[in-house]
């Protein structure tokens, strides 16, 4: 590649979770410090930064259309096309295949080793292409910028990969395995988080309930710690698995004011030979008993969990078992997936893959029987009065959109600022969202 002129602007687009929404602030917050502003608003930018998503077909194809528009359109003040970085999960999986299928990208790096983006950068303006999917031993987290300014509802990464080996799952090859942040680092980023702005922060891990300081003990200790920040209002925590929802963890939602009452807790299925074939490690029978004692200890809690229809094997008097979960449990949200083959898992190679057809069917069945369940919470939660946390101007002149307790967006009018908490009364509901008065 032709050496270029060092980038002034740059513009990142996160795909996937929220570690990469959280991924994708940090490597921001990095290029500033390296003198590079944020592109305006619909102003081209001379470094785009692609934070990729493996978990799905479609996200992970979508990268290479992705790439050829931005080099097409994209083009910089001078006519040349803009610097372009791939990261995220698409390059710790592809690395170097991305390289050749896309002339156009001058940086590979993956979700380990984005810290060391500047060295790259330097490279790329001397016309020199490098891939960086290592997973060193020194963290990323020691030598990112400090943060400085966020919104009223910051992330937090407290722990990273995943040691579970679900057979349908990149997760355990793109972020490797299970690695817990220390807890002074944690407490570290959480104090400058709410100096920056957050009265809410969400703790994240792939398996974030799996999080344990270097004595053993787990993520309550963590909640506890972060639940005496003055400033700091609310604390949620996402995405956790059944098998690690401990005794002190349940307890936590009990004793910690500030810990919301809102649990993602994906099942996956509702079928024990599907859970089986899926590695998943607990059946229907131990999720539900989880459910139970979260529920005793939390009676207003918000479930929501993640689903996958046409798992390979999958019949539909085992899917039908997952319908007839959704019925029992009644979730307040949920997310909801047709199984995707992913390479380099047990189960892509598996016999009896579902047709598309008889996915597409099914995905949309169980969304119609996932919105009954939300539309009934939400009618359910009319007449409530509780804290909502302003977050935005809503569409409509002089409307505020904000969240409550139970991650429902609320969206009302009145004299209040972003980040303010304030009370309301909720007064009607639809499945997405709420209407609320101020009191
Ligand atoms: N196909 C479809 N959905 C998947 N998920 C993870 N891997 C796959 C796959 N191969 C879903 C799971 C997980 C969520 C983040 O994405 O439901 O909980
Ligand atoms: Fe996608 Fe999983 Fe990577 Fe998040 S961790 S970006 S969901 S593949």
């Amino acid at each position: 590649m032709p050496p270029v002129p060092p980038p002034r602007t740059y513009r990142v687009k996160s795909f996937g979770c929220q570690m990469n929404v959280y991924d994708g602030e940090r490597m921001a917050e990095l290029l500033g410090q390296q003198g590079i502003a944020p592109a305006a608003d619909g102003e081209q930018a001379d470094l785009v930064v692609l934070n990729t998503c493996h978990i799905r077909e479609r996200a992970a194809e979508k990268v290479y259309s992705d790439i050829g528009r931005l080099a097409k359109e994209w083009g910089r003040g001078d006519g040349s096309a803009p610097l372009i970085a791939v990261a995220g999960c698409v390059a710790q999986a592809e690395g170097e295949e991305i390289m050749k299928r896309a002339p156009s990208v001058s940086m590979v790096v993956g979700p380990q080793a984005y810290h060391r983006l500047p060295a790259m950068l330097a490279d790329a303006v001397q016309g020199k292409r490098s891939v960086d999917t290592d997973m060193p031993a020194e963290t990323k987290f020691d030598v990112l910028p400090a943060r400085r300014k966020v919104g009223p509802s910051a992330f937090l990464t407290v722990q990273e990969g995943c040691d579970k080996f679900c057979t349908y799952c990149v997760v355990p090859y793109t972020r490797g395995a299970e690695v817990s942040r220390s807890f002074n680092s944690l407490i570290d980023e959480a104090e400058k988080l709410v100096d920056a702005g957050a009265r809410e922060i969400t703790l994240l891990g792939q398996n974030v309930n799996a999080w344990r300081d270097g004595d053993g003990r787990g993520l309550e200790r963590l909640i506890e710690a972060l639940a005496v920040l003055p400033g700091l209002a609310r604390i949620r925590y996402t995405t956790s698995h059944p098998n690690d929802m401990t005794q002190g963890l349940i307890a936590a939602h009990r004793d910690v004011e500030k810990l919301m009452p809102f649990l993602h807790l994906p099942v996956q299925a509702g079928n024990d030979r599907v859970l089986k074939a899926m590695n998943r490690s607990h059946s229907v029978a131990s999720y539900l008993a989880v459910l139970d004692k979260v529920r005793a200890a939390r009676p207003d809690i918000a479930l929501s969990g993640d689903f996958i229809v046409g798992f390979p094997g999958e019949t539909d008097a085992e899917f039908a078992d997952t319908i007839k979960l959704v019925e029992a449990v009644g979730y307040s949200q949920c997310f909801s997936f047709k199984y995707s083959p992913r390479p380099g898992t047990p189960a892509a190679t598996m016999p009896d893959q579902v047709a598309p057809a008889v996915m597409d069917e099914r995905l949309q069945r169980l969304q119609a029987a996932l919105n009954v369940s939300q539309l009934a919470f939400n009618q359910a939660s009319v007449g409530r009065r509780c804290a909502v946390l302003v977050e935005r101007k809503g569409k409509l002149a002089g409307q505020w959109l904000g969240k409550t307790p139970w991650l429902q967006s609320a969206h009302f009018s009145g004299e209040v600022a972003i980040g303010d908490l304030v009370e309301v009364e909720l007064v009607s509901a639809g499945a997405n969202s709420l209407a609320a008065r101020l009191v």
